[in-house]
């Protein structure tokens, strides 16, 4: 499958289309950003962890039945996927409490949530990602009471299989942002699931293996993200 023209250039991918108009690829790049990209720089090798971590757990969720934009990967950096419609919804899937909910609610990290929490955050940039509920979303035309419904239901069962699949690796998933989008009628899974998008605590020592090291300036980035790809990979 041959590269195209860039579609679009984001924070940490490149989209490229392809000869055919019902595929994309999309590439990882190594860029990293925090805090609507008023923090900038460079995680080694960040592109090629995130492009292998993301095609195993496409792999995972489409075994159980989760239809997601993933098509195969092409090489260390680069992985065709259906093109869609991204509905401009980041919808995050908190376990433990931490980040934005933490601060939103004056609350500890770490506090165990008896239930998980799902929130909607508009995607657009210049509004910061604003936190809104299914009326604003309605209101916006962002999508349908439908699709709402199965965007959540579909959240809920993409955290069951992630948390049970992270528990035997030894990791807390804390909490992920998943995009969805349209494709011939469906919705999709979309973007990527990766240590830019999720929270991973080590279960015992609760060392933080993911973004949060970048953004919090707390060290050894690289090795984080490595040692995530290896536990997964690990038997
Ligand atoms: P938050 O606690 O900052 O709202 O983040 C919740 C989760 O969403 C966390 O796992 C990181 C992920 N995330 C993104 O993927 N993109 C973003 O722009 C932000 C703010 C968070
Ligand atoms: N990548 C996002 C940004 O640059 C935020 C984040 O993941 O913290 O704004």
């Amino acid at each position: 499958m041959k590269k195209g023209k860039l579609l679009y250039e984001g924070k940490a991918k490149r989209v490229y289309e392809t000869d055919n108009k019902d595929l994309l690829i999309q590439q990882f790049k190594d860029d990293a950003t925090a805090f609507d990209a008023t923090k900038r720089g460079t995680i080694v090798n960040k592109g090629v962890i995130n492009n292998e971590i993301s095609r195993i757990l496409f792999e995972l969720l489409e075994s159980k039945g989760i239809e997601t934009h993933f098509v195969k990967q092409l090489d260390d950096r680069n992985m065709l996927m259906k093109r869609v419609e991204i509905i401009p919804l980041e919808v995050t899937i908190r376990n433990v409490v931490a980040g934005g909910m933490a601060k939103l609610l004056a609350l500890e990290e770490g506090i165990v949530l008896d239930e998980p929490v799902l929130e909607y955050h508009y995607k657009k940039d210049e509004l910061h990602d604003p936190l809104i509920n299914d009326y604003h979303a309605k209101a916006m035309k962002l999508a349908t009471d439908e699709e709402l419904d199965f965007i959540k239901q579909r959240s809920f069962e993409i955290n069951n299989i992630l948390k049970s699949f992270f528990d035997h690796k030894g990791l807390d998933l804390v909490d992920f942002k998943l995009e969805f989008g349209r494709h011939k009628g469906k919705i999709l899974l979309a973007d990527e699931i990766s240590p830019d998008t999720c929270r991973f605590w080590d279960k015992k020592t609760k060392k933080k293996l993911d973004k949060d090291r970048f953004r919090r300036d707390l060290g050894n980035v690289e090795d984080a993200y490595q040692e995530v790809l290896k536990r997964i990979i690990a038997e």
